[in-house]
């Protein structure tokens, strides 16, 4: 016999993340002595708080150190409690408020909880990549609304009715976008929550994990406090990892009706059961605590994504939405398609593009498809002034040398 213990048919769903794809790629011609400049992850550079991480320090040495609740400690569910009063008028009972290991886990959670076969998720494309497959995991079917450069990559209602149908589920939002670094306003938020209004069996999921990232100042406006009507088939997200630079620490939370909630922790506690008590100390802590570093952390989003769009408006065959958030730039590359690399690779995929960018200029950068939407590439500026200026200077002479 020659069988082996099989892996799933689920499994084979899952392909490796073309973010972690490239950074790999990235890696392994970095070893081989090239100096690769990476623009890939979606990870601030800046450290974590000082005083989340001294918050961590003295919950271990307290002995913070059992299995915590499986909704989320008390004191980040009430900080949790503040921040959506403070930043958004949302006003969550504790019962309406849970917390997950990172943003990732809340959705994942939130899918498991209410979707089955065949049920149907609105995803408005470029979109978080993880998202449609968190939907076919959990068994159901993504369906997307393509979002326009010419409108901001922005959703527009009649997008929005067209992909809703008798099996739809949910429907996601998420502003400021990962990877467009969109924003909407609350009137065009409210132009989407006419259209929900004709369905009350859709979820809404609004993932707001870039709310403090943006350039227009303030927090992004968040669709359950702009149409209150549809608060109680909202799930509100947030999380640390992106505003407080706290990816590591694996800590997301939200606020929604109760009974889904409920689901959720449910979800949660037989899965990985609560999240780290220590990393929930920090997390209150940093919403608590003093904002200036977040503050500061915007203000050097603004001047890189200023940077950055600068530099890509004078190449040749670019043309690119000003983000208005996150730490992300997607430049339209169609003017590059069909031509000819400097090393005479034809380039006719945006995915082509990004490996031919990473191979003759070193430059890592993810391709537009990995988000659904092509030819683009999506540069993250979550990384020094200096990269980014150098890693524009290549991008600049690799676009010269196209035949
Ligand atoms: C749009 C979006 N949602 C959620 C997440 C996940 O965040 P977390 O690190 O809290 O799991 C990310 C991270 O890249 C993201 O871009």
């Amino acid at each position: 016999m020659t069988a082996m213990p099989a892996l799933s048919r689920r499994l084979a769903q899952l392909p490796i993340a073309a973010t972690v794809q490239m950074s790999i790629r990235a890696r392994e011609l970095r070893a081989a002595g090239h100096d690769v400049l990476s623009l890939t992850l979606g990870e601030p550079d800046f450290p974590s708080p000082p005083h989340a991480i001294a918050a961590a320090h003295q919950a271990a040495l307290r002995g913070e150190t059992k299995y915590p609740p499986n909704d989320g400690i008390p004191e980040l569910k009430a900080a949790v409690r503040r921040k959506f009063l403070r930043d958004s008028g949302l006003d969550y009972d504790m019962k309406e408020i849970a917390v997950c290991n990172g943003g990732k886990q809340v959705i994942a959670n939130a899918l498991l909880a209410t979707l089955d076969p065949g049920d149907e998720v609105v995803i408005p494309a470029p979109y978080f990549g993880a998202y449609p497959l968190m939907v076919q995991l959990a068994g159901g079917v993504p369906v997307f609304a393509a979002c326009d450069q010419a409108d901001g990559f922005r959703l527009r209602p009649e997008r929005l009715a067209a992909a809703i149908t008798p099996r739809t589920r949910w429907v996601m939002l998420n502003y400021p976008n990962n990877p467009t670094g969109a924003a909407i306003g609350a009137e065009d938020l409210q132009a989407l929550a006419e259209v929900l209004r004709t369905r009350p069996d859709i979820w809404i999921l609004s993932d707001d994990i870039y709310e403090y990232l943006l350039f227009t100042g303030g927090t992004a406006p968040t669709i359950a406090a702009v149409a209150p009507d549809l608060r109680d088939r909202t799930l509100t997200m947030s999380g640390v990892s992106k505003s407080y630079a706290m990816t590591g620490w694996r800590i997301g939370f939200c606020g929604g009706p109760a009974r889904l909630i409920a689901g959720i922790v449910n979800m949660q506690s037989q899965i990985t059961s609560g999240a780290c008590g220590i990393a929930q100390e920090a997390a209150a802590a940093a919403l608590d605590g003093p904002q200036d570093g977040v503050t500061a952390q915007v203000a050097a989003y603004r001047r890189r994504r200023d940077l950055v769009v600068a530099s890509l408006a004078e190449i040749p065959g670019l043309s690119c939405h000003v983000p208005e958030g996150a730490f992300y730039v997607f430049p339209c590359v169609s003017g590059w398609i069909g031509r000819h690399s400097p090393a005479g690779r034809k380039l006719t995929t945006d995915e082509a593009i990004a490996l031919a960018l990473l191979e003759e200029a070193n430059v890592a950068v993810v391709h537009g498809a990995a988000f659904g939407a092509s030819p683009y590439l999506r540069l993250s500026t979550a990384t020094s002034d200096d990269i980014l200026a150098e890693a524009c200077r290549r991008i600049a002479t690799f676009a010269n040398g196209l035949t």
